[in-house]
């Protein structure tokens, strides 16, 4: 069969040729702010820019401390450290998102315990969370996927009545509100990164904010080697390592900072206009935004490609047929996170205390909605929809199309893999 030239995949005119805005963004106050830390000599991690930014962001999201790190992923232990978190504990986190939600658990010699995602939200099942206490269940970590705060009524009534410490990874979350309250009220701690791609950045960095003194001065102190706030360079009171960032990392986040509103606004009304365009597209469904959401920074926007509505075609297909348009969508992760080698192999427990245990069965375990999700999802990132309703016509534009030519995708699939002939 002659593929349809309509489609770029085959030759046809793509819908967009034109780039979508880059991330990161960034103008003369970054500029001239890092060049102010660079003249004035003060780079270091025990710095006025430091403790300026981290006030910011701890005011931004309403909390009274904020305390910044190397990255995310440090976040996540200094927050599980700093919780009480040790050999044996089990914590309960999704499967849907990145590794160091689970690692970080392994790092402080905790059991993570997978439980399913909502299908509809794709955040943490606060039923399936429940199903997975046991009495030695001692935190659950949830992941405000893709901006979206997880159902936060919910895992405040769950971490009280079974006296659970929650925490929050809010590495996609950057000021997101859930009801009136901004992310990083909710648990004990909550965890930002300030990677290359996220919503703040200064290529790399995080920051735990709390509202307890206790754990700030905790993760304060583990960051720097163990001292106390006010105690000598050389006092060291208890087992601590340096995780700071520095000068420079902490003037250009304090104006990435100030460019979050505005751009959290601009992606608002994009990705509304978005959801109400894709409603009309077959093939495709958007993941849904709890109405007590007040505020989404879309970090990334997740959809569901229905292999049903495009005649068996496969995901993969789709989304070839979807870049070659011009609309740089990506696969979400693989598989869920317990199907990596790391979890599949012999190389757990990672301590020998004798307290660690198999929680679950990671080689056998398969939870349905993330496995589904990791086999249909798609998604678009934030920088996509921080441009013009014609960036956004551009990606409707090039769904309806692939769909409409849907049939050619099949055959084309079929070309590249024929079927075997029996002899
Ligand atoms: C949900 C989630 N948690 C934690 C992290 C870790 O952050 P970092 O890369 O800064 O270590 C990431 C990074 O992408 C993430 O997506």
């Amino acid at each position: 069969m002659i593929p349809d030239m309509e489609l770029a995949l085959f030759g046809g005119n793509p819908i967009r040729t034109d780039p979508f805005p880059s991330w990161p963004s960034f103008g003369e106050e970054e500029e001239s702010s890092l060049l102010q830390v660079l003249r004035n000599g003060s780079w270091g991690g025990y710095n006025e820019k430091v403790a300026e930014f981290e006030s910011a962001f701890a005011a931004m999201h309403g909390t009274r401390y904020g305390v910044s790190c190397a990255n995310g992923t440090v976040a996540l232990e200094l927050a599980l450290r700093a919780s009480g978190i040790s050999c044996g504990d089990e914590v309960i986190v999704p499967p849907v998102t990145f590794a160091a939600t689970a690692t970080s658990v392994l790092l402080c010699h905790g059991v993570p315990v997978f439980a399913d995602i909502d299908p509809e939200t794709l955040n943490l099942s606060p039923s399936a969370a429940q199903r997975a206490i046991t009495p030695r269940t001692r935190a659950i970590i949830v992941v405000h996927f893709g901006g979206q705060p997880a159902d936060m009524d919910a895992f405040c009534l769950l971490a009280e009545q079974y006296d659970l410490a929650l925490i929050e990874d809010a590495a996609h979350a950057h000021g997101a509100v859930w009801r009136g309250m901004p992310v990083g009220n909710f648990g004990i701690a909550a965890t930002f990164s300030f990677q290359s791609f996220k919503l703040v950045t200064s290529g790399e960095g995080g920051i735990v904010l709390t509202n307890s003194s206790d754990v700030a001065d905790k993760v304060w102190s583990y960051c720097n080697q163990g001292r106390r706030d006010g105690g000598g360079w050389f006092e060291h009171f208890t087992l601590g390592t340096n995780y700071r960032i520095t000068g420079f990392q902490a003037a250009i986040l304090s104006q990435q900072l100030r460019r979050l509103p505005e751009q959290t606004r601009k992606r608002e009304e994009n990705v509304h206009y978005f959801r109400q365009q894709l409603e009309s597209v077959p093939g495709f469904k958007i993941s849904r935004v709890d109405s007590r959401v007040k505020r989404h920074p879309n970090y990334l926007v997740t959809i569901r490609y229905l292999s049903s509505q495009f005649g068996g075609a496969r995901r993969e297909t789709v989304i070839q047929a979807l870049r070659a348009e011009g609309i740089p969508v990506q696969p979400v992760y693989p598989y869920p996170l317990y199907r990596n080698p790391l979890f599949q192999s012999n190389g757990l427990p990672p301590c020998r205390c004798g307290r660690w245990h198999p929680a679950q069965e990671y080689s056998s375990l398969s939870l349905p909605e993330s496995e589904r999700f990791c086999r249909e999802g798609l998604w678009l990132e934030h920088n996509l929809f921080l441009g013009t309703r014609e960036d956004v016509d551009a990606i409707i534009g090039a769904c309806c199309k692939v769909h409409r030519n849907r049939s050619h995708l099949v055959a084309f699939e079929n070309a590249e893999s024929p079927s075997p002939t029996p002899h």
